[in-house]
């Protein structure tokens, strides 16, 4: 029995294997108080642990703001030392999020602003509804991000693009989010969690194994602990030993769909 948890809902489809996680503090307009980032945490780590878990998509509640960003009344009373260890605690449970061998994908259906755009970059992919807004207003506040956003923008967008945006506070628009690289599709708001949905669901028909291992290898690239062509040269060879890859290659030479186990 999945546990309930204070700040968010947690919904697991069963026919079909994705859990949709939800923000849930609509009057806050979802932002980040430090209970809801480990109530995210406890959420990913038990549906890591969840076989019956096959990816996620996260969202917000209500349709204006997906997360409007750490919360600004507990951010205000931290001290130096608070606020660094607050910032670590943040970037080791967004590591979590990015490091799932599960696809995550974030729906982003209103304001993704500071800690909820950094919330949505780690995620895996992100599809944005049309109303959607990015932005890391850290600067107008005296901050700078802490939970990843100074990486994962730059990741994303480029460095030059992601430094005029951390500088200027700007806000961008779901289009110009599109053109930037920083989502990877635009859709009605109506239709954002099917979207999402359905894109997980084509994923969720491959081998689990080998996407596990795309996730993880693209990560490698960006962990300066890790080299990336050798995880991927060691990913590729895990994959040979598993029924997945005898099943994908045996299906295609057969000329039929293939079935797989995750195995
Ligand atoms: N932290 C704490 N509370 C927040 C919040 C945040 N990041 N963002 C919004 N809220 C609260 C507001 O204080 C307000 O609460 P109240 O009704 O108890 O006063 C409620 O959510 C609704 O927000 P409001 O500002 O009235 O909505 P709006 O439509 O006028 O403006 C935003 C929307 C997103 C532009 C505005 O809320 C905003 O700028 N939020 C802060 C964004 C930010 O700087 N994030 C980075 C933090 S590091």
């Amino acid at each position: 029995m999945p546990a309930s948890f204070a700040t968010l809902l947690y919904d697991l489809d069963a026919a079909s294997g994705i859990l949709t996680i939800t923000v849930n503090r609509p009057d806050k307009l979802n932002a980040l108080n430090a209970a809801t980032i480990e109530d995210i945490g406890s959420a990913f780590a038990q549906a890591q642990d969840d076989a019956q878990v096959r990816g996620i998509v996260l969202t917000g509640s209500g349709e204006k703001a997906f997360v409007a960003g750490a919360d600004i009344a507990e951010l205000a009373k931290l001290d130096v030392v608070a606020a660094r260890k607050a910032s670590e605690r943040g970037q080791e449970i967004f590591g979590r999020i990015e490091e799932s061998h599960k696809p995550v994908v974030a729906a982003v259906n209103g304001f993704a602003l500071g800690g909820g755009c950094e919330l949505a970059m780690a995620c895996h992919m992100r599809i944005a509804a049309e109303n959607a807004r990015f932005g890391q207003p850290e600067v107008n506040l005296g901050l700078i991000p802490g939970y990843g956003g100074t990486q994962r923008l730059a990741q994303l967008v480029g460095k030059g693009k992601a430094i005029e945006l951390l500088l200027t506070a700007d806000m961008v628009k779901a289009d110009e989010a599109l053109r930037l690289g920083l989502v990877n599709h635009v859709v009605p708001q109506a239709e954002l969690l099917d979207f999402s949905r359905q894109l997980l669901a084509r994923i969720l028909g491959k081998a689990p194994l080998a996407v596990g291992l795309c996730l993880d290898s693209v990560n490698a690239y960006y962990d300066q602990q890790r080299h990336g062509y050798q995880t991927e040269a060691q990913g590729f060879g895990r994959c040979f030993a598993s029924d997945d890859f005898k099943e994908g290659t045996t299906a295609f030479l057969e000329k039929r769909p293939a079935a797989f186990t995750g195995n």
